[in-house]
């Protein structure tokens, strides 16, 4: 197993006036899944990506990565995990707005301490995987959301981490784009020795799933490899 997660619990407001976001959802994902997310707006999907990969601290409940405590890494830990064990696509993507496209795509290397130049260059790699390689020189707001998506995705895969983990990643893409790079990462990047977990809305991309979990109101309703 390479993601356990235990009784999550998460609330938001004040502790007279809770609104539970997360309410003892449990679930694990085994090395080489790619586990899908589904459900309808607000039931929680984004706050519990947040809490397995160690954005959003829950109220309760644990998380345990390839074995490890996640929410009892100390700081330093933690930042290596973020750093070296996953990568993510955010919702709105979180792209860096004076950044060029391609510096945006190899921040993660950049900050694994590799050189700039063997960075950049990977960042071109990934980028031409998106087919956006004739953009790589121009920052984000010269580009389209999808094409934000796209870097977002590029940046996410390019130090190809143990756990990636998606919050719809083809929202802004046609279905022939957003086929293309979930198959291509389903085939390139997911191995024995990795998982994938995908929040989406988009049916056209179901079938990519090894597994599908829907989420109502805050909890895990069921889970099936079937339709939805
Ligand atoms: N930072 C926050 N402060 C207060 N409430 C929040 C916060 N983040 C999320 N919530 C609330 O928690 C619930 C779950 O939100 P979440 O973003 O996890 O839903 P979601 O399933 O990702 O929805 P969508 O499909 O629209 O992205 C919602 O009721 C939302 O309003
Ligand atoms: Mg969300």
């Amino acid at each position: 197993m390479i993601l356990e997660a235990k009784n999550l619990v998460k609330w938001f407001g004040t502790e007279e006036n809770k609104t539970y976001a997360v309410k003892d959802v449990s679930f694990s994902v085994n090395y080489g899944e790619m586990l899908y997310i589904v459900g309808p707006s607000g039931s929680g999907k984004t706050t519990l990506l947040s809490i397995i990969s160690g954005i959003l601290r829950p109220n309760a409940g644990v998380v345990f990565v390839k074995d490890k405590e996640l929410w009892k890494l100390n700081d330093n830990e933690m930042a290596d995990f973020r750093l070296f064990s996953i990568g993510f696509v955010f919702q709105d993507f979180h792209l860096f707005p004076r950044l060029t496209s391609v510096e945006n795509v190899a921040i993660p290397l950049i900050l694994q301490k590799k050189s700039w130049e063997e960075s950049i260059a990977a960042g071109y790699k990934y980028l031409e995987i998106v087919g956006l390689k004739d953009r790589a020189d121009l920052p984000p707001h010269k580009l389209s959301i999808g094409e934000q998506q796209r870097v977002a995705i590029a940046r996410a895969i390019i130090s190809e981490p143990d756990l990636l983990i998606f919050d719809e990643p083809t929202a802004s893409l046609d279905g022939d784009t957003g086929k293309k790079i979930i198959s291509f990462v389903r085939d390139n990047i997911l191995s024995a020795k990795k998982a994938i977990i995908i929040v989406t809305h988009d049916n056209r991309i179901y079938n990519y799933a090894t597994r599908i979990l829907r989420m109502e109101d805050g909890k895990i309703m069921a889970s099936n490899k079937g339709e939805f």
